[in-house]
């Protein structure tokens, strides 16, 4: 069973730690035969799952549903499960709601923002809930960057991004999510916290990686982002099954071939 102590003892090793999506049971079985360390119920179940154009109308009742199929499902990985749009903006609120993602088998709550998020991490670490902070392009807030666009680019961008880092580990969150951000900068926001850093589209050098599992499996809708690869189809996955294709991202990401620099931003 994967724990946060062991994903700080993969970070202290440099052991390299895997992260996927999973919204069902059926996979969720599949990511534990993979050894996935790591599950996240991610709210981007609006857009793959409920068919919506962004994670926006996501709730939380939605959150708890699939976070009690995967944690049914599987006692292998740690379970994170996000916090959905508007269901943190006050303490009180954001507490009832991760209490209620926590009672449905979550072990950790990704929150997405900065240092604004400090004073709910601090609330929540003391009434013994561990956070992930989702930093760099945080899709809850689409509407304010205009898009989904790589974050944290020039000087100014790069400092504030590792500030807010340094800020939330400060207060006690347990993990970070960069996502989008140039390799450099995840690197240094990497190096630069005592917690694991798990990265997606932010170079090889954050502590895991994270992909949403249908992109992971070809399945990308529209265009697909560089950071992605399908690992259904990889040459390498010669049982051509989803079993297979999770267990070659688990071995890529451990001897560190997945992601290579073609899957990064500058
Ligand atoms: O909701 C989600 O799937 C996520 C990942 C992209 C990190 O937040």
């Amino acid at each position: 069973m994967t724990t946060l102590s062991t994903l700080k003892k993969f970070k202290k090793d440099g052991t390299k730690f895997t992260c996927l999506t999973c919204y069902d049971s059926m996979f969720a079985r599949m990511m534990e035969k993979a050894e996935i360390d790591t599950i996240l119920i991610g709210d981007s179940l609006g857009m793959v799952v409920q068919g919506h154009d962004s994670t926006l109308p996501v709730t939380v009742n939605d959150m708890a549903y699939h976070t009690a199929n995967i944690a049914r499902s599987n006692k292998h990985a740690l379970i994170l499960a996000d916090l959905p749009f508007m269901s943190y903006v006050t303490l009180p609120e954001a507490v009832a709601n991760s209490r209620q993602l926590m009672q449905s088998g979550a072990h950790v709550i990704k929150i997405e923002g900065g240092s604004e998020l400090c004073d709910l991490i601090t609330t929540l670490a003391q009434a013994g809930t561990p956070t992930c902070v989702h930093l760099g392009l945080t899709p809850q807030s689409v509407n304010v960057f205009g898009g989904y666009k790589i974050q944290g680019r020039g000087d100014e961008a790069a400092d504030q991004l590792l500030a807010d880092a340094k800020a939330v580990v400060a207060v006690g969150a347990a993990l970070l999510v960069l996502e989008c951000v140039p390799a450099e900068l995840a690197k240094a926001v990497t190096e630069a916290v005592a917690v694991p850093v798990i990265g997606i589209g932010a170079g090889a050098d954050t502590d895991g990686q994270v992909l949403v599992m249908h992109d992971m499996l070809g399945m990308a809708h529209g265009r697909v982002p560089r950071f992605i690869h399908d690992f259904l189809t990889d040459e390498r996955n010669s049982a051509h099954s989803i079993e297979g294709a999770f267990a070659l991202y688990q071995q890529s990401v451990r001897e560190g071939s997945f992601p290579t620099e073609q899957h990064q931003f500058s």
